[in-house]
């Protein structure tokens, strides 16, 4: 059974999933990022199936990436002058995404920073292939805070605590069957840096320990007659 983890950013947490003998055969990226270079530097396949490529001339009503603004997104992608102008096919990229981890037998999707919503058409892919089998962390404790400002929304609300939840994921952003889940103080004088370092501290350890023991259930299923 083959695992891939898909990174978007500095990739604090593969490089824990790695640290801590997490089985991992492959990392994607939808962008360059930092994660590329930690999965290089522990001899890992990485692949790189850029969004920017799947980017259309649209109307701009669709200017806003994924919740980012399109000033956000391009600053995290490295400055792509003109997204905002742009339409992204979402399907389009999602397909081909699919289409290359199942190239390469990847069973199991772990996201780990991942700035790229995946359309249903992923987890449809080859005959369902992903449907159940990816995995996202994110850092609140939903459905609390769903959102790519989760961490800024926690602190705005005042919220006395915040954490991370583990879940499977489903088209709908940041839903799905909570695997686990582990709170966090939010402290006096916390700001969105403090606080989500905090969270991720907790997603360093939640997180590869969830998978191990999701793949483990994979491979029971899979010995009582599964499909993998
Ligand atoms: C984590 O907090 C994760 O929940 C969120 O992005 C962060 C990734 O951190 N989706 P890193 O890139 O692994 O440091």
């Amino acid at each position: 059974m083959r695992l891939a983890v898909l990174v978007s950013g500095t990739g604090s947490i593969l490089e824990a999933m790695l640290g801590g003998g997490l089985p991992v055969d492959l990392v994607g990226a939808d962008r360059p990022c930092r994660g590329l270079g930690v999965a290089a530097d522990a001899g890992i396949e990485t692949v790189l199936v850029a969004r920017c490529e799947w980017t259309m001339r649209g109307t701009g009503e669709d200017s806003v990436i994924d919740g980012h603004s399109a000033a956000d997104h391009d600053s995290a992608a490295g400055g792509v002058s003109d997204l905002g102008r742009r339409r992204f096919d979402r399907e389009g990229y999602s397909c081909e995404l699919a289409a290359v981890l199942g190239g390469r037998g990847v069973d199991v999707v772990a996201m780990a920073g991942f700035g790229t919503v995946l359309d249903a058409s992923f987890f449809e892919w080859g005959d369902g292939r992903y449907r159940g089998r990816v995995l996202n962390t994110h850092p609140s404790l939903l459905p609390a805070f769903p959102g790519w400002h989760a961490v800024r929304d926690a602190l705005d609300a005042g919220a006395a605590e915040s954490g991370c939840t583990v879940h499977v994921a489903i088209p709908e952003v940041d839903a799905g069957p909570v695997l686990a889940q582990r709170a966090v103080p939010v402290l006096a004088g916390d700001d969105e840096t403090t606080l989500h370092e905090r969270i991720k501290k907790a997603e360093r350890e939640l997180y590869p320990a969830t998978i191990a023991a999701f793949l483990g259930e994979q491979r029971a299923g899979q010995e009582r007659g599964g499909r993998m």
